[in-house]
């Protein structure tokens, strides 16, 4: 599978690789390394082995000794992988291990985990001694079509998520297929939200392929044997999400226009999600995200920008792919969080809307008149 690049201003910043298995994580490391690499891996201790796999690839503990490559294993630091602990101290923890292992401007990180690890690693990396290089290897679906494409990092604050961080390009995203295999189905879910949000904001035949795709999955007496059935068939999905994500981050990478397009149904989510963690109950953020974007289509239809019937048939498309799209909350209830979220500005909220599948607008709009529509 070709790898993709994100380019600034014509010159590539970062590359999105594909392997069925992390067999090509060493030559992918080789790549950034113009001498010695010393590699600092950060996982998710949920993830532990995977790291531990791919630090074996390196050569290990020996690496120091291996003529196979230039990477020098330096050390692994495991971290809790929960919104709860996306914060700035255990930002400042990860510092800290990096201190005491002697990392020096020349260390490279590698992070390994789901979105939480490699937004709070990739923002270490980039403070860290004013910045060291980086690179991610996420394992779980939605980290490999979102979080770890793009360069944006931070940790949650004051209750808001990812209110402090820093957009910085990973040297390389490393998608390997075969995580996806031992990742809990509603977590698969949760990333399947953004696969399908990635084709609402550009199709190319793809958005009918990944309902397709889901709905089997959906009806599968043995999830397992279906996913191992249609590996190949994810894989692509994967990397034309993957490609989607790289070539708006290329046109618009600090989010000044067209990235913003990417929140599609994130506002609405960040107030469900919002309203979740306050009532204790139990959203994924990618059923958050789903919801979010049946009601962005919903939004989209009563204000015109959407044909009639255009929300029923993406909600039908949602159920089909075992995709929630009822919100939980009344929508009063999250209004304070959506004026809050870091995107409104005096009022004025950049909703993304969906005018059809594979047509996606931004429409600012005042919350308390988008409040009166739904
Ligand atoms: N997750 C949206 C973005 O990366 O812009």
């Amino acid at each position: 599978m070709d790898d993709i690049f994100i380019y600034d201003r014509g010159i590539p910043v970062s590359r999105i690789a594909f392997g069925q298995d992390f067999g090509d994580i060493v030559k992918a490391l080789d790549a950034c390394a113009g001498g010695p690499l010393p590699v600092y891996v950060v996982a998710d201790a949920n993830v532990e082995r995977f790291a531990d796999e791919i630090i074996a690839l390196t050569g290990g503990e020996d690496s120091g000794a291996s003529c196979r490559s230039n990477i020098r294993f330096c050390g692994k630091y495991t971290l809790k992988a929960t919104e709860e602990d996306k914060t700035m101290d255990s930002v400042l923890a990860m510092a800290d291990w990096l201190l005491r292992q002697g990392a020096d401007r020349n260390a490279f990180i590698l992070a390994v985990g789901g979105g939480i690890t490699t937004d709070m690693a990739g923002f270490a990396a980039s403070v860290y001694k004013r910045g060291v290089r980086f690179a991610y290897v996420p394992t779980t679906l939605l980290s490999q079509v979102d979080a770890a494409i793009g360069g944006k990092t931070g940790v949650n604050f004051d209750s808001y998520k990812n209110m402090l961080g820093v957009i910085r390009q990973p040297e390389f995203t490393y998608i390997c297929a075969d995580v996806l295999k031992t990742l809990p189905h509603r977590d698969f879910l949760s990333g399947a939200a953004e696969l399908v949000k990635s084709f609402i904001i550009e199709d190319g035949g793809n958005y009918a392929m990944a309902v397709e795709f889901l709905s089997g999955l959906e009806d599968a007496d043995n999830r397992d044997a279906y996913m191992a059935g249609h590996m190949d068939v994810l894989l692509s999905l994967i990397h034309s999400a993957a490609a989607v994500k790289a070539g708006v981050v290329t046109r618009d990478q600090f989010e000044t226009g067209e990235r913003r397009k990417l929140n599609l149904g994130h506002t609405f989510a960040h107030a469900i999600e919002k309203n979740a963690r306050l009532s204790g109950d139990d959203i994924t953020h990618g059923e958050a995200v789903a919801i979010g974007m049946a009601m962005a289509a919903e939004l989209a239809e009563r204000t015109g920008i959407a044909a009639p019937g255009f929300a029923k048939s993406l909600k039908k498309d949602f159920s089909k792919a075992g995709l929630p799209s009822t919100c939980p909350y009344p929508v009063p209830q999250l209004v304070e969080a959506m004026g809050r979220d870091k995107k409104a500005e005096n009022g004025i909220v950049h909703f993304v809307l969906p005018a059809a599948v594979g047509d996606v607008r931004i429409c600012d709009m005042e919350l308390s008149a988008a409040v009166r529509s739904l």
